[in-house]
């Protein structure tokens, strides 16, 4: 399958049953969900704190993001791979065609980058390179230092107005499918009944969006110093790896 018959697929999806991406940054892991069937992986720029011990995902670069697109594009046969555009890589639109090749090149079917009207102009000219986009609304990660921390979106009438003018204006521009970040429940539901494209929640409540996104160091405890309060571990491979060193250890022997 193509990734344009790839990503039809994905959309079609939409009212029949709920669209299932996860992150992954390394072969192994990417292969393990591709074979579990997953529709969508995510190199996803979380990969700073997760995997290479960051405050936050504002350390990131292409070249990073380059080098794990290219493990998990190795591994993943039928999931549409989409890679995240790091910050200050797309900050016009003619930079984020540029960024956006690169990452294609890594063998990604998409890139993904986080905005709403204001990044209209660059998914329209990603687009029309030929290279899918998936947006990313609500709580922006990249804002943080901007923002002063994490806050949730869509609390505020003006906020959730402003959050419907831009799934409306991405999904203008082209994109196939949009993250909606920490925003109220309430605000999710509105926004995905008004959106023409599928929307993929991540802290916005269960049942308020086509999707839902997980990074998968949460969802299977792997990164045990912290974890959002709206993610429910559904594994412990941190105590699991734990409990295997110290077995190997116990056991190891001197020559006699
Ligand atoms: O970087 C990431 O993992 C993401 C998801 C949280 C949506 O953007």
């Amino acid at each position: 399958m193509n990734t344009t018959e790839t990503i039809a697929r994905i959309q079609a999806l939409r009212g029949v049953r709920p669209i299932a991406m996860l992150t992954a940054y390394d072969y192994p892991t990417a292969r393990l969900l591709d074979e579990t069937g997953v529709d969508i992986i995510l190199v996803g720029d979380s990969l700073g704190m997760v995997v290479m011990g960051y405050p936050d995902t504002t350390h990131v670069t292409l070249p990073h993001m380059i080098h794990h697109g290219e493990m998990v594009a190795r591994a993943v046969k039928t999931a549409l791979v989409v890679v995240d555009m790091p910050i200050h890589t797309y900050d016009t639109p003619d930079q984020a065609v540029k960024s956006a090749r690169t990452l294609a090149a890594t063998g990604a079917g998409a890139v993904k980058l986080e905005g709403g009207v204001e990044k209209a102009p660059h998914i329209a000219a990603i687009r029309a390179a030929g290279i899918p986009v998936m947006g990313h609304i609500g709580l922006l990660p990249q804002k943080v230092l901007e923002e002063g921390g994490y806050k949730m979106k869509g609390r505020s009438e003006e906020e959730a107005a402003a959050l419907m003018e831009d799934i409306s204006a991405i999904a203008a521009a082209g994109a196939f499918a949009a993250v909606v970040e920490c925003t109220k429940g309430s605000t999710a539901r509105r926004i995905t009944a008004r959106s023409p494209i599928p929307t993929i929640g991540i802290g916005a409540g269960h049942g308020t969006s086509d999707g839902e996104v997980v990074v998968i160091h949460d969802l299977v405890g792997a990164f045990p110093w912290f974890t959002p309060s709206f993610v429910k571990p559904q594994a412990q491979v941190s105590e699991e790896i734990a409990h295997a060193v110290r077995t190997w250890k116990a056991h190891l022997t001197l020559p006699s």
